[in-house]
């Protein structure tokens, strides 16, 4: 489902959970009992705070540095979206470094990071697997990957999905964290974020049933993926090698 300006208005509040928890889960990570380098987010005086390198400038991304920030990290965004790093940068003038991600760029700040935020998205497809296995053999042992963009299939090559009661693998001696729910963690404040978007819809489709709320609404159009058992999505159905029929023409508007 598209909002006007091309948005995802209902991914948006589980990214922004997403994004918030994934320090929170990282600085977890990072601990001894749990395989972590023993690296505290903030340091205290005297000891540098760790370094935390969110890839990844969206809703995820953009929520996660806010935290890591908040964590007092020594924080680095990346992302091939200069708007978005302007945005940042911009904000927090001067508290976060923005840096584009060109794949030379991003193995240095991976190698060097004690916490990895994995948040890129691109859309209908999955994840550009931009933390490659020999990147993170390069990495300090007990260093930490969240990788967000597992529900995508993950943006490091070494991610496979977890659960909430099992998060936690330590793979080439990096403890990933690869949930691909998170929000369900934090149920009571997803709930209510996801039904305060979610809602409008709901009534539109119990109001008017499914074909007149789409064609009153060309945003939620955008969100059907199958009808009568045919793909009406062409990304998703590049992606599996399957035929698609486009969304007017499956529910007779074209
Ligand atoms: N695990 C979970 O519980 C959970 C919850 C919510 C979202 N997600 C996932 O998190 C990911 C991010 O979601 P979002 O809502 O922030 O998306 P978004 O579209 O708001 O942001 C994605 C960002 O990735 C950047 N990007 C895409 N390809 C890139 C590349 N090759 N190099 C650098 N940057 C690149 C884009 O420019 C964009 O700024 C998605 O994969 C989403 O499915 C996971």
């Amino acid at each position: 489902v598209r909002g006007p300006r091309g948005d995802l208005p209902l991914l948006a509040p589980m990214s922004r959970i997403a994004g918030r928890l994934a320090p929170q889960a990282g600085a977890w990570a990072l601990q001894m009992a749990n395989g972590g380098s023993g690296v505290l987010l903030g340091g205290v005086p005297g000891v540098p705070p760790a370094r935390v390198l969110v890839i990844g400038a969206g809703s995820v991304g953009a929520n996660a540095v806010r935290i890591a920030v908040g964590f007092g990290a020594q924080v680095t965004v990346m992302d091939r979206d200069t708007d978005r790093l302007d945005a940042l940068d911009r904000h927090y003038a001067g508290r976060v470094e923005t840096s584009a991600s060109d794949p030379a760029a991003l193995d240095e700040e991976i190698a060097r990071a004690d916490l990895v935020i994995g948040a890129v998205l691109a859309p209908g497809r999955r994840a550009p697997k931009l933390i490659r296995r020999e990147t993170i053999r390069r990495m300090r042992a007990g260093s930490v990957i969240v990788d967000v963009a597992i529900d995508q299939g993950g943006c490091a090559e070494t991610s496979r999905p977890t659960s909430h009661t099992q998060p936690l693998f330590v793979e080439e001696g990096i403890v990933h964290y690869c949930v691909p729910n998170m929000p369900s963690a934090c149920a009571r404040t997803a709930t209510l974020a996801l039904a305060q978007v979610t809602l409008p819809h709901v009534v539109a489709l119990a109001g008017l049933g499914m074909p007149e709320a789409l064609r009153r609404d060309a945003g939620l159009r955008e969100g059907l993926q199958v009808h009568a058992g045919r793909l009406t999505d062409a990304a998703l159905a590049a992606e599996l090698g399957r035929d698609f029929i486009p969304v007017d023409q499956a529910l007779g508007l074209a």
